[in-house]
């Protein structure tokens, strides 16, 4: 389907007159950089088990599992570049006054694309943290050289992301949550909003009197609450829309 025209330039409209906005981005913005999403055709969770890969429980039966999986995902990032979504996302903070980057990615592409103010819900793929002493460090290697890494203090160290069964990080998430309740327009990003609390990111906003604007190729639980839903892909319709006037 072909975004309407109306609906561009009414979206545009909200967005060069707001001075707060804000983002929630998912696995779909990356999707057009060659980065698998989670669920859907083709999707991570169709291969594997969140519960086998992605929970405490895994990570204590089996850490060389857990960590070969992560690895993967790390060299596969690595050899990815940002897309044109991510690019028009780093250039609208010099647009909006107030621009609040909420993301449930932890590939680290976002940054990479140029954007600065980034609240990341699940974590980071690039920082390691330690199970005994809680040392967290950014590495960048891939692949790692042992697997599973150990930090110096000789405990296992994990993936610094948040797995299925733990909390979010309370002050990232209280930012995201005010980012929401004071956002004036909230764009939803190649998200299949089904994951909690990020999903109810954008219902906070627009209970606030926010605009939602949805973008994202299917249909999704959040599309009919949606003021506005351009089913299309991010990398192709990001720069159009967001091609903002000064
Ligand atoms: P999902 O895999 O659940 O959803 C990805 C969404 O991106 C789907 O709605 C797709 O339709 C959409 N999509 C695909 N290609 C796109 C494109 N080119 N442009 C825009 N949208 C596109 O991923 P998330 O919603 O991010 O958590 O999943 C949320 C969380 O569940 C993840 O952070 C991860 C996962 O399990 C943890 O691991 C804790």
């Amino acid at each position: 389907m072909i975004p309407a025209v109306a609906d561009i330039d009414t979206v545009q409209r909200w967005l060069t007159e707001s001075q707060r906005v804000a983002v929630l981005t998912g696995a779909g913005i990356s999707a057009e950089s060659g980065i698998p999403v989670f669920r859907g055709a083709g999707g991570l969770w169709q291969q594997h088990r969140p519960e086998e890969l992605a929970t405490p429980e895994a990570f204590a039966r089996d850490p060389r599992l857990v960590w070969e999986w992560y690895d993967w995902r790390r060299t596969r990032v690595a050899a990815a570049e940002p897309n044109p979504g991510h690019r028009a996302l780093a250039q609208l903070e010099r647009h909006v006054p107030e621009l609040t980057l909420i993301t449930q990615n932890v590939d680290g592409l976002h940054e990479r694309a140029g954007s600065r103010r980034i609240l990341r819900l699940h974590g980071d793929l690039w920082t390691l943290q330690c199970t005994g002493c809680g040392r967290q460090d950014r590495n960048t290697d891939v692949p790692l050289n042992e697997l599973p890494p150990r930090c110096r203090c000789g405990a296992l160290l994990r993936p610094g992301v948040v797995w299925f069964g733990e909390a979010l990080p309370v002050e990232v998430l209280q930012q995201a949550s005010t980012a929401a309740e004071t956002a004036q327009v909230f764009l939803v990003v190649g998200t299949s909003a089904l994951v909690q609390p990020a999903a109810s990111l954008p219902f906070t906003a627009r209970a606030h009197g926010a605009h939602v604007v949805e973008i994202n190729p299917e249909k999704t639980t959040l599309s009919r609450y949606a003021d506005v839903s351009f089913l299309a892909r991010a990398g192709e319709f990001l720069p159009r829309l967001l091609q903002l006037r000064h």
